[in-house]
């Protein structure tokens, strides 16, 4: 394995980190730029311009440059749909599709600049709408089919959205999604600046004999648009716009310390240049491999790792429309088996949920094609790193756990598969190029100071090519958010520890952030919808340590004057949330209580809050305003739990 791998040359850390501008301009020079850029870097802390001067397009990275190369018979995507039909799209009929579908954008009046808003289930479609976006210049804004209309609507608006895309549904876990008739629901709230809403027909009408029936939505003349009515008869060659490296490429929503959202923005060149870069040192990525990425497009690494890391390598992907466990809860494995996937990329929640399932669903398939396991989204526990291994990978596939984030737009720490010696849970070092380390809360570097081993904040010190450029609409935001707690240093939000051999220990995150399946959720965001129940006057949340999911949310939550709890009031304030935010961010357990846990300025105490969810001795409580709620909140938590 070892002499095979793309980057297996152990001097590149050194190289790297002593020349970071020459070890990315290499990268950089592995895409078609129609213009060279004029300077590296320009870094005006905290804002970074690279590849200054360039001009680039994504999509023709990704799609054009293959075809012209040669590739255009290579195999694009494997597309599976969760009813099991299959769509196999060559980069030649992904070129060919692409441009139809930028014709039809431009008819419905999209043009460079403009905010695409992408509601889609994951599927050719999504990838065919993204990119499109990037051969004109739009920018796009996927959000996951699984929001809300309310979390919808705060998207559509805050970014400023012309088009919205989506589908009439999509197939998750046997039912279907009503995409169209959430994104009408969206609409009816109040956004002025949708102009159009293009749907692409996934389930169609009649449905299926037996299969549940589903509400596809009012359709409004004018406004809506049938995708198999503009795509193709609009026009079918569309030239790739020259963009400049410092155009942006996309907003991407995630969860922040209060409860709105922040756009996250991305741009082309270095954007480009990070994701292509780590998907073919840290995947290894081959000419003959068949890499599957299960994270949806609704989130980064459906952005990086299906969409723009993987194409720019010209690679073949499988991508999957539904859920793990239908009609089987082998699903995943006979995709594996069906496609000979090499290369598997996902998430710790699903790896647990595997586990607890059984062997015997991936003993029954043949996984013998793989050759290179990957895992993203929260810190992985060391047994479920084992089973992976050994169980799927036959304990003959490296395991790399891949440290990043929506605002970092490409993989931070990870091993290498050519070099690094992998120890369960560790997500060992910075890829080349990036120079990570731990600080106190006083901004001291730890690992300077005392050496190593070291625990603390983890930070970045240095400028990225995929790092986040801004937040959409909020210049101020970003620099509070990202370098106002450090002086010198881009603030994760991740607590770390390196160990004496210098690896990294992700620790879970050290804000009010929760990572529910590996899906950032803050807790503000989640007390706001509970409070905008008419029965709850107050509300606290935290992120319980779970089995599965990583964290669960825990709600505490005073009622109003005049409301009595019973089963049926929980069960309604639950449901309200998943209707506020998404069904991802339904409490698991909701108590009502008396009083919350404060200090005497009036904030609420969630450390305390977790400690009794968690069933450990309560930490220090020297600074509650009153000891004895926190007491009785723990003798009902424990007569609940029984
Ligand atoms: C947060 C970012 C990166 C794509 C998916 C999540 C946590 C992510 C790991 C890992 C430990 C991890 C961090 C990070 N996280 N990967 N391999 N080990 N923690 O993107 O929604 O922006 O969340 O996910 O806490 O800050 P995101």
């Amino acid at each position: 394995m070892a002499e095979r791998a793309n980057l297996n040359d152990p001097t590149a850390y050194q190289l790297a980190l002593t020349d970071p501008e020459g070890w990315w301009s290499d990268w950089a020079k592995r895409l078609d730029w129609f213009e060279h850029w004029h300077k590296v870097l320009e870094w005006e802390k905290p804002y970074a311009k690279w590849f200054v001067g360039g001009k680039i397009n994504a999509c023709y990275n990704c799609v054009d440059r293959h075809v012209a190369a040669g590739k255009g018979d290579k195999v694009a995507w494997l597309a599976e749909g969760e009813p099991g039909d299959l769509r196999v799209f060559t980069y030649q009929d992904v070129l060919d599709e692409v441009q139809k579908v930028a014709c039809a954008f431009a008819s419905l009046g999209v043009q460079k600049g403009d905010r695409v808003c992408i509601y889609m289930g994951q599927g050719p479609e999504l990838t065919l709408a993204m990119l499109a976006c990037a051969r004109i210049g739009a920018v796009h804004s996927v959000v996951f089919g699984g929001f809300s209309s309310d979390s919808l609507e705060e998207r559509i608006n805050d970014a400023g959205a012309k088009l919205i895309v989506t589908a009439d549904g999509s197939w998750r876990n046997g039912k279907v999604v009503e995409l169209k008739r959430i994104i009408n629901e969206a609409i009816e709230k109040g956004c002025p600046t949708v102009n159009h809403v293009l749907v692409y027909e996934r389930i169609g009408q009649p449905l299926a004999e037996g299969a549940a029936a589903y509400d596809r939505g009012t359709w409004h003349d004018g406004r809506d648009v049938w995708w198999h009515e503009v795509v193709g008869s609009t026009g079918t060659t569309y030239p790739c716009e020259p963009m400049d490296s410092e155009d942006l490429l996309f907003i991407l929503y995630t969860s922040g310390s209060t409860g709105k959202p922040k756009g996250i923005m991305h741009t082309t060149g270095g954007y480009l240049t990070g994701t292509s870069a780590t998907a073919h040192a840290i995947f290894d990525l081959k000419d003959e491999d068949i890499f599957w990425c299960t994270a949806d497009c609704g989130w980064v690494t459906g952005h990086s790792y299906v969409v723009y890391g993987p194409m720019a390598n010209g690679v073949t992907q499988v991508l999957y429309e539904g859920g793990p466990a239908t009609p089987e809860k082998d699903r995943y494995w006979r995709i594996i088996e069906r496609h000979k996937v090499s290369i598997l990329y996902t998430a710790p929640t699903a790896i647990r949920t595997f586990m607890k399932w059984g062997d015997e669903y991936p003993q029954s398939c043949d996984l013998s094609s793989l050759r290179l396991l990957g895992s993203v989204g929260e810190p992985i526990n060391p047994e479920a790193w084992m089973w992976y291994r050994d169980v799927i990978g036959s304990g003959r596939c490296p395991v790399v756990d891949t440290w990043w984030q929506t605002e970092t737009g490409a993989i931070m720490i990870t091993p290498l598969p050519g070099m690094t010696t992998t120890k369960p849970g560790s997500a060992t070092r910075p890829f080349p190029g990036i120079y990570a380390t731990i600080y106190d809360e006083e901004g001291q570097d730890l690992l300077e100071k005392h050496g190593l081993p070291v625990g603390g904040l983890l930070v970045l010190k240095r400028p990225w090519p995929s790092m986040l450029r801004g937040i959409w609409g909020d210049p101020d935001r970003y620099v509070k958010t990202y370098w106002s707690k450090f002086e010198d240093a881009y603030f994760a939000g991740d607590g770390a520890k390196m160990d004496e051999d210098g690896y990294f220990w992700l620790l879970g995150r050290v804000d009010d952030i929760m990572l529910v399946s590996g899906h950032n959720i803050s807790t503000m965001e989640v007390e706001s919808a509970l409070v905008d129940h008419p029965a709850v006057a107050e509300a606290a949340v935290i992120g319980k340590a779970h089995d599965i999911k990583g964290q669960a949310i825990s709600a505490f939550v005073i009622l109003r004057a005049g409301n009595q709890p019973s089963p049926a009031l929980e069960q309604e304030i639950k449901q309200h949330v998943a209707g506020k935010i998404g069904a991802l961010a339904r409490p698991d357990d909701l108590f009502v209580v008396g009083e919350l846990p404060k200090t005497r300025s009036g904030k609420i105490m969630r450390r305390l809050l977790r400690d009794v969810a968690e069933g450990r001795a309560l930490g220090d409580t020297t600074t509650l305003a009153d000891p004895t709620v926190v007491r009785a909140l723990r003798e009902q938590y424990e007569d609940r739990e029984g």
